[in-house]
């Protein structure tokens, strides 16, 4: 029998502890050991679930007790969640986690504390939800050159923009839904102003770099400022909007990590992924591309993460794939200036000659009232000393993919 304990009994924890108790045969055959919830701790009491006996308060129970061979932490936030899980793994237990905040924070440290524990640090739920992409990534992806990885990281930001296509709505109106349905919490700032897919698309990066660079270090862009004029050009273009988390790896220089709205052709893989949903890519040689998708959040997917980590330690313990990787420069911030790419901008209509001055070559896309182009291929810094010439705020900047 594998005694595990479970950090936080919310939405992933009671997922996770409802999996390995409705699944327990289907876990038993796969980990090759049955499994016991021995705790779960929490500040609150459950007396009405049937695992409410195995409520404690005090982590120390949990980290004293030798039978405890896993540790699951889904609490979220960073703290106490950090210290828990570094404990833990100084105790020899395994940890596995849903908590993008914590690896994208922490996720060099706490490997490296792994490492020399003996055991393993598993985090394949927090990025995703439930599709598998990081053990994919580390176990079967990376003898291939990889040139980038990107993806749809965030299934609010993707609801939200899948409503504002979709149904033409404003994005103040599909957020509002995206509230009401639970898809979006009552502060959803993470969320659209792109921090949560920033954790994610460093983590990512860090697989496929081994480096984890500091979040506030990656070029971060949410969906607040998408109109329904962006909407329209997009169209206008055959495009899509899609808020993606990219990570691009030129060969010999430093990777480019942002987070940003992207137009996207409509016939590209990650245009078809809508709603709640997730998607990462993986761009390399000789694989060319390959994509996972599939649900990226809510308590039954982002359980079956979890679970599925445990069975590749209940199967393999530290000889299954694991990640590796150290900190990441600062830095990397200075090199997105070098980034280049085609840009749409849209501007008052006054400032329609200068702007067709400034950006000669641009091809000029019909709008009502205002002034769009689509520039041809320019640096971030060249684009914003133009910008900064022409003195005149844009109304929209979205690149393309
Ligand atoms: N708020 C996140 C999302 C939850 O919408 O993707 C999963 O990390």
């Amino acid at each position: 029998m594998t005694n595990i304990a479970i950090l936080g009994f919310g939405v992933v924890g009671g997922g996770t502890a409802e999996l390995i108790t409705k699944n327990k045969d289907e876990v038993a055959a796969l980990g090759g050991d049955t499994v016991n919830i021995k705790y779960i701790l929490d500040l609150r009491d459950f007396p009405n679930s049937p695992l409410g006996d195995r409520v404690v308060h005090d982590f120390e129970q949990i980290l004293s007790d030798p039978e405890i061979d896993t540790v699951i932490e889904v609490m979220g936030g960073s703290h106490p969640a950090y210290e828990y899980t570094a404990a833990a793994l100084r105790a020899g237990k395994n940890v596995i986690t849903s908590n993008k905040e914590v690896v994208a924070t922490y996720g060099d440290e706490l490997l490296e504390i792994a490492r020399e524990a003996g055991v393993s640090y598993r985090f394949e739920a927090a990025v995703g939800g439930g599709i598998p992409v990081i053990s994919p990534i580390i176990g079967f992806i990376r003898q291939n050159r990889i040139t980038e990885v990107r993806g749809i990281l965030n299934g609010t930001t993707n609801y939200i923009l899948t409503k504002m296509f979709t149904l033409g709505e404003s994005f103040e109106a599909s957020l509002a839904d995206a509230q009401s349905r639970g898809y979006a919490e009552r502060n959803p700032d993470a969320d659209i102003l792109g921090l949560d897919a920033a954790r994610k698309i460093a983590i990512l990066a860090a697989l496929v770099t081994d480096r984890l660079y500091p979040t506030d270090a990656i070029h971060t862009e949410g969906i607040v400022g998408i109109r329904a004029a962006d909407v329209s050009a997009a169209d206008k273009l055959g495009r899509q909007i899609k808020l993606l988390g990219r990570c691009i790896i030129p060969e010999g220089g430093s990777p480019f990590i942002m987070v940003a709205p992207f137009l996207l052709p409509s016939d590209a893989p990650l245009s078809t992924v809508s709603g709640v949903y997730n998607a990462v890519e993986v761009l390399g040689e000789p694989i060319g591309s390959a994509m996972f998708f599939g649900p990226g959040a809510g308590a039954a997917p982002t359980a079956s993460a979890v679970v599925g980590d445990l069975m590749q330690i209940m199967r393999s313990g530290t000889r299954c794939a694991t990640p590796s990787f150290t900190r990441g420069d600062a830095a990397i911030k200075a090199s997105f200036e070098g980034f280049v790419s085609r840009h749409y901008l849209a501007f008052p209509e006054g400032a329609r000659k200068d702007l067709l001055n400034a950006f000669v070559g641009a091809t000029e896309i019909e709008a009502v009232g205002e002034c769009a182009i689509v520039t041809e291929y320019l640096s971030e810094s060249e684009l914003n000393e133009r910008l900064a010439a022409l003195g005149v705020a844009p109304l929209s900047h979205i690149r393309l993919l």
